[in-house]
């Protein structure tokens, strides 16, 4: 079985600026002067050139597909991933597809949009997000990290209610050897920690919950870097695909990773982008001890 994962793609679209109200209106500001420019469309179209031609099961998307999560972003956004986007794909939400209350209230907007595409939800109760999608008899279970912030900040926080029914749901189907997708990091490489306004605030409580019944793979992105992790208490993964439409510098190592399993066996590589030859193509592994 082969997992594609791709992360952070915060796709430009154009938002008239009478309709940005509050964070959203600094939030385009920021995102205009500083970022759409490092995501450019070129390194998008050849990603997605690049993910039609390989061979793949599952096709995992780990958030922050938007930048503002503004109604015309969604919509766009759907129409620009359309041709990736089929029954191999899972995604799960960043905090750029939760910016502001509005893209919950009256409606979850990231889940109107991508409902096809999310997986079927754990429980009925409807008041949290648990999904779960079964690939070749390998369950994926997907956790929202993220709720609307005051501007600035883009720290996480996943509900224990959500822990626990994981761990309950993995108990009640005898599960073991999953794969858990999640946009904020839950572990960062030494000199790449995050502050508290950025990072997964109860990473502590979530990693010692897990050590239950630890997932082949954590998933993520939010820190726009590429890294991979073996968790030495639980053996866990951890693999950082952020972001995967981002030209690379010094402080940024962009492209994604793509996972072979076989058994409880895991095994990965890395795409990066070539400026040079404008496509993506294998790249050196970046794997911290
Ligand atoms: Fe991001
Ligand atoms: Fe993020």
């Amino acid at each position: 079985m082969k997992i594609v994962h791709i992360s952070d793609l915060h796709i430009p679209v154009r938002i008239p600026i009478y309709q940005l109200r509050g964070k959203m209106f600094t939030g385009y500001l920021n995102y205009t002067v500083l970022r759409s420019g490092k995501h450019p469309v070129k390194i998008r179209e050849s990603l997605f050139e690049h993910i039609r031609s390989m061979d793949y099961d599952c096709l995992i998307v780990s958030g922050d597909i938007t930048n503002l999560s503004h109604k015309k972003e969604f919509l766009e956004t759907k129409k620009l991933l359309s041709s990736i986007l089929d029954n191999r794909t899972f995604m799960v939400p960043g905090n750029h597809d939760r910016y502001t209350t509005s893209s919950l209230k009256p409606k979850d907007l990231f889940v109107e949009t991508f409902g096809d595409y999310l997986g079927t939800p754990i429980s009925n109760d409807g008041n949290f997000y648990l999904y779960e999608k079964n690939i070749h008899g390998k369950a994926i279970i997907g956790w929202d990290s993220n709720r609307p912030t005051p501007i600035a900040i883009a720290s996480g926080y996943v509900e224990p209610k959500v822990v626990s029914k994981t761990m309950d749901f993995l108990k009640k189907r005898n599960i073991q050897n999953y794969f858990l997708v999640c946009h904020h990091p839950i572990w960062n490489p030494p000199g790449k920690i995050e502050t508290e306004h950025h990072k997964l605030l109860n990473r502590d409580y979530i990693l010692r919950e897990l050590s239950q019944n630890p997932p082949l793979v954590y998933f993520h992105g939010h820190s726009h870097d590429n890294w991979l992790h073996r968790l030495e208490a639980s053996g866990t993964m951890v693999v950082n695909s952020a972001s995967s439409t981002r030209i690379s510098d010094k402080k940024h190592v962009c492209g994604f990773y793509t996972c072979d399993i076989k058994g409880d066996k895991v095994s990965f590589c890395r795409f990066a982008y070539n400026e040079d030859l404008e496509k993506f193509e294998e790249s050196i592994l970046i794997e911290y001890n």
